[in-house]
């Protein structure tokens, strides 16, 4: 899988790469992340950003520079997916991200100031994706957002492959509480059944628990399942 980050601020994907799951993906070579500078693609005033037609505050990001960078990819990748992060975009749940085929070559477009001019998004946009409804003050964040909680869905890449197995919105549930060593602080131990050695009755437990936290945290994700 090939991940293209268009941005301003290629720095942000560099330590992005640099640490954990991620730079272990990328070294097994299960991912590539290519960061790229929206800068390399202005004309040689250097501007990218350029004053909103009918006033208003801020700047906007020109439609030429980002338009030269993302056909600048897609004409090695054709088939690559071109995606714009925004908080006008279809919100991302677990549930999309599961669903995007992890051998898809992914272009994320990150905004800043005011946001990108419209015709980039008309013309090269396949879709666009927000994280959540608050608004970050780029892109980047959010495209490593995204590029993270994909790319540990590639098998080979977490260490141990059962660990996105029966995670937090599988089933709509929450993941069942942890616990580990010691096992008692401040006088609150670890629930007996763990310690049992009963594989049986502790799967029995944690199902029992992922249910009671799913209704006691996000009654949202249970209503799905009714
Ligand atoms: C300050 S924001 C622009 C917000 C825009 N003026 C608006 O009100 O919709 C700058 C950039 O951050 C990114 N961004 C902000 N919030 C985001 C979110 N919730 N999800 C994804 N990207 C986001 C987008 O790429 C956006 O172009």
């Amino acid at each position: 899988m090939n991940i293209f980050i268009v941005c301003v601020f290629p720095e942000i994907i560099e330590a992005f790469k640099s640490h954990g799951v991620i730079s272990r993906a990328i070294e097994k070579s299960l991912v590539t992340i290519h960061s790229v500078n929206i800068r390399d693609y202005s004309d040689k005033s250097g501007h990218i950003d350029d004053k909103p037609y009918g006033g208003g505050p801020g700047m906007v990001i020109r439609a030429e520079p980002l338009i030269k960078a993302v056909r600048s990819i897609k004409d090695k990748y054709p088939s690559s997916k071109c995606i714009y992060l925004s908080p006008k975009g279809k919100k991302l749940d677990q549930k999309i991200i599961k669903s995007i085929p992890l051998d898809t070559d992914l272009i994320l477009v990150s905004g800043r100031y005011e946001g990108v001019d419209q015709r980039f998004i008309d013309l090269e946009v396949d879709e666009e994706w927000s994280i959540g409804d608050y608004v970050l003050s780029g892109g980047e964040v959010a495209a490593c957002v995204v590029s993270d909680a994909i790319i540990r869905l590639i098998p080979g890449c977490l260490g141990d492959p059962e660990s996105n197995k029966d995670e937090s919105f599988d089933n709509d549930l929450l993941e069942y509480p942890h616990y580990t060593r010691p096992e008692t602080i401040d006088g609150m131990s670890v629930p007996d059944v763990l310690l049992s050695g009963n594989h049986q009755e502790i799967k029995k437990w944690r199902q029992k628990e992922a249910v009671s936290l799913t209704e006691k945290k996000r009654k949202d994700l249970m209503k799905k399942k009714l």
